[in-house]
């Protein structure tokens, strides 16, 4: 499973990249709005930091402008992932921009049926939003299995992307799902690392090992 960090704040993304355990980066207008930063200087920078695939949404609802931000964007760096919302008209343009060779993320998806059409149109990934649907009372990880089994009955290459994290236990649902990626906010991609067994056994570890009097080297 592939994990992105859901975020435009630049030193998270930074610390999380030197873990080495993140394949890449989503962002949307939200979070560049609260980057404060303008969006071209932002996601250049954020693509300079990783390797894997950095989203950065079109902010157009029609296609000829859609895809003149996407030019723009695709500018940027060789591994920007351009973002379109799940429209007729974001539908045209993931086909048009996969045709050319670019890499689509296909956002604010809310059904299977939503996300059949993103596949059809060579979206490389799909983004279902399971908190936001959660919100609703609709449950959110239905939606990531729905999918899971459409696209393995046609064999669709087509990414399932589980976006709208809210907890540890929507990355644990997902992955148990099969979820291709989980793109997760920095605090929640953090507090996977986190158990408190773990604190309190290390804590007794590193007081016995006090009492030896030892050092490793
Ligand atoms: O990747 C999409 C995500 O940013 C939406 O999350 O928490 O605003 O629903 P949220």
């Amino acid at each position: 499973m592939k994990f992105f960090v859901d975020t435009a704040d630049v030193s998270e993304i930074r610390e999380l990249s030197d873990t080495g355990l993140l394949d890449g980066v989503t962002t949307n207008p939200s979070l560049i709005m609260k980057s404060g930063r303008p969006i071209l200087e932002v996601t250049k920078e954020i693509c300079d930091i990783v390797d894997g695939p950095v989203s950065a949404e079109v902010t157009a609802v029609e296609f000829n402008e859609m895809m003149r931000e996407a030019d723009i964007l695709s500018e940027l760096a060789e591994n920007v992932c351009i973002k379109v919302p799940l429209t007729m008209d974001g539908l045209k343009a993931c086909k048009a921009l996969s045709s050319s060779g670019r890499k689509v993320n296909v956002t604010l998806c809310f059904s299977a049926n939503q996300a059949l059409l993103a596949a059809k149109a060579g979206a490389t990934f799909i983004s279902p939003f399971i908190g936001r649907l959660d919100d609703t009372g609709i449950d959110g990880m239905e939606l990531i299995s729905e999918i899971r089994t459409i696209y393995d009955n046609y064999d669709f290459d087509t990414e399932i992307l589980a976006a709208s994290i809210r907890t540890t236990n929507h990355v644990k649902q997902a992955a148990l799902i099969g979820a291709d990626v989980v793109t997760v906010p920095p605090a929640v991609l953090k507090s996977l690392a986190k158990h408190p067994l773990t604190d309190k056994g290390l804590e007794a570890f590193l007081a016995d090992w006090a009492k030896t009097g030892q050092k490793i080297g």
